[in-house]
């Protein structure tokens, strides 16, 4: 009978914050017991095997020695080129062989989402130790022991994360986790090293959570005690929603005081992950005595998940300040305590309940791959079919998906129906079609028309457009939300103003200057982003516009058709605060309304066949009152390939 429950750790969110007390409790405990000499034989009986694809020295050694000290037993991998890996066997096989074998994987790999692909093969639990450039929880694990050993709380600590931020796999667990406790980032990455946008995104989502970004030589010149620092939020997966007139107030950079620092995580560049003809900046961060002698970073420790190469100057090892081998040395107390709490975790008899967005798999034998050509679906094909999650950051003008596996990025500027074998140039106005699709399981997705066609879909073709309003009406009819708006609500000082991006926020910002003009109160204001799983609040302009508790909301979109996207928006709303009401204004009211929803204010209403479309042209660039005559209100329908008629979406 299994021993350990099938508890995997993949991720570091995998393991909530109550549950990492609960580890540093124990290692506190195992670092004691092994300074006496006296080791508690809990792991007697059991078998972990080490599978490790890639070198290692720290974390296969000190696992093994944990679980020596446990009194549990090791078969170990530690070059794979001499198991059965060198006759081709697949990671699946591989390990759902050593799950017969072992209690326990703890396991190494050179490509991002192998640790997933394992844990969902394996019988027994699997480890993540290193899977390519994404994840190394257990190091993070031993990085958050020792900090707090030195520095206490690690709420409100400011660390500085250097190097290579792009490659690191343990920096991306240690953001997650500082992320989590409360901790300030700064990051300091090399060139081209910048943190990949799919980290950005899963901090700003899933926590909130945005950090400084800062050159080498502006911590230099923090070290150094030169010059003051303007640090600027980095925000580029929300940047990239914005356009115009609202990057303006969205890229205000703050100017903060420059902050003291706590810890500087160095890590070295990972040469090895570096793409053929990769170029790397001649200037790589090397951390020396210098670098601590400042009064905003002289009271820093120095932390290095080692190997260094020569990021770190071996003059600092006689300092008290550098504490990476100590941090080297708390792997074992550390994943002592990790294999004792899976130990007890199985005593307890309880499965631990796990969350995981919903994937979308694609029913039909052509799929689209993921483009990383690391991710673990490229190399283990013939058994894995990719998946992918709908990615919470991107405009609305590709479909962008992010694969379930390695997180990184998709774009598709095609989708199509598997049942109507048509496809379509995707825009926002099929984002409502996508969505359906995907719960009947028959999206398809294409990178251009000739994927589509070779994979036998047909096109459909816009049919006529129909200009419906140009921009002089436009201007009116906002002009007449801002009146509508004006009259209905008599106290303008509880309103907040929320766009749905993109357009609705563009035209959320129009509104609130058109009511200032008005009546000279300026609307706090805020967006709404529904592309991802979760609709969620992305601030606009400072955060101003983000207290919705007690407020009246006017909820603002360019189009209004089913309904969908209103109610995925008032979601985000609700889970943000509890406004005193919701009100709706929008520029165009199609009118075939799938949910009760039904705006209070409209620009105009456009009585339209199902089938049609509307697509709202706005140029963002300009300046209010110097606006393009190209913008505009189109209508047209999707029209089967050469047909003049026929059958529509
Ligand atoms: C790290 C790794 O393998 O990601 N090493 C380790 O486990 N301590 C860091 C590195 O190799 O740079």
């Amino acid at each position: 009978m299994a021993r350990l429950a099938k508890y995997d750790l993949v991720s570091i969110d995998d393991l909530e914050l109550e549950d990492i007390e609960q580890i540093f409790q124990l290692a506190d405990h195992f670092s004691q017991s092994l300074k006496e000499g006296d080791t508690p034989r809990l792991a007697q009986g059991l078998i972990m095997a080490t599978l490790f694809y890639e070198p290692s020295t720290r974390t296969r050694l000190s696992f093994e020695a944990a679980m020596h000290r446990l009194g549990g037993s090791v078969i170990s991998s530690a070059d794979m080129k001499t198991s059965s890996v060198a006759k081709g066997e697949s990671l699946a096989d591989t390990v759902r062989v050593v799950s017969a074998y072992a209690d326990l994987i703890v396991l190494r790999h050179p490509h991002e989402g192998a640790a997933k692909v394992a844990a969902e093969y394996a019988s027994s639990p699997v480890i993540n130790a290193g899977d390519g450039s994404r994840e190394h929880p257990t190091q993070t694990l031993c990085d958050l022991y020792i900090l707090r050993s030195k520095k206490g709380d690690l709420k409100g600590l400011t660390v500085a994360i250097c190097g290579d931020l792009r490659y690191g796999r343990t920096v991306h667990s240690l953001m997650y986790a500082l992320a989590r406790f409360g901790a300030n980032i700064l990051a300091v990455p090399n060139k081209g090293m910048e943190v990949p946008e799919h980290v950005l995104a899963r901090l700003a989502v899933q926590r909130n959570y945005k950090f400084a970004t800062v050159s080498i030589a502006e911590l230099k010149s923090l070290a150094s005690d030169l010059d003051a620092l303007y640090l600027t939020p980095r925000e580029p997966h929300q940047m990239a929603l914005f356009t115009g007139e609202m990057a303006a107030g969205a890229a205000r950079a703050v100017k903060s005081d420059p902050p003291v620092v706590d810890a500087l995580y160095v890590t070295r560049l990972q040469r090895e992950r570096l793409k053929d003809g990769h170029e790397v900046g001649s200037e790589y961060f090397h951390v020396d005595s210098r670098a601590i002698r400042g009064s905003r970073t002289q009271s820093a420790v120095i932390m290095h998940p080692l190997p260094r190469t020569d990021e770190l100057a071996y003059e600092l090892d006689s300092d008290p300040r550098a504490i990476y081998f100590e941090q080297a040395a708390v792997g074992v107390p550390v994943r002592m305590a990790l294999i004792a709490w899976l130990i007890q975790l199985a005593a307890q008899g309880e499965a631990k309940p796990r969350r995981s967005p919903k994937a979308i798999a694609f029913s039909s034998r052509v799929h689209p791959m993921c483009a990383n050509p690391t991710c673990i679906t490229r190399s283990e094909s013939a058994y894995l079919s990719p998946r992918f999650r709908f990615a919470p950051w991107g405009d609305r003008s590709a479909l962008t998906l992010q694969c379930d596996y390695c997180e990184h990025e998709a774009r598709f500027d095609y989708v199509g129906n598997s049942r109507s074998r048509r496809y379509y140039r995707f825009d926002e106005t099929l984002y409502g079609y996508v969505r359906r699709w995907v719960e009947e399981g028959s999206l398809m997705v294409f990178r251009d028309p000739k994927q589509a066609e070779e994979s036998g879909y047909e096109p459909y073709r816009r049919g006529p457009q129909r200009e419906v309003m140009n921009a002089q009406e436009m201007r009116r009819a906002l002009e007449s939300l801002a009146e509508q708006i004006i009259a209905d609500l008599s106290d303008l000082t509880g309103v907040t103003v929320v766009g749905i991006l993109t357009r609705g926020a563009i035209l959320a910002l129009r509104l609130r200057d058109l009511i200032a003009d008005k009546t000279g109160i300026v609307l706090p204001c805020a967006a709404v982003s529904v592309v991802g799983d979760e609709a969620r609040i992305v601030p606009l302009e400072g955060k101003d516009g983000l207290a919705f508790d007690g407020r009246t909301i006017v909820l603002v979109d360019d189009v209004i058709n089913s309904g969908w996207t209103v109610q995925r928006a008032m979601n985000a709303l609700w889970n943000a605060g509890r406004p005193a009401s919701v009100r709706l204004a929008v520029l165009i009211d199609r009118g075939h309304r799938a949910l009760p929803i039904r705006p209070n204010y409209a620009g105009k209403n456009l009585p339209t066949a199902p089938t049609e479309r509307v697509r709202v042209y706005l140029d963002s660039q300009e300046p209010v009152g110097k606006r393009k005559a190209t913008e505009r209100v189109v209508l047209y329908s999707m029209l089967e390939s050469g047909a003049s008629k026929g059958k529509h979406v």
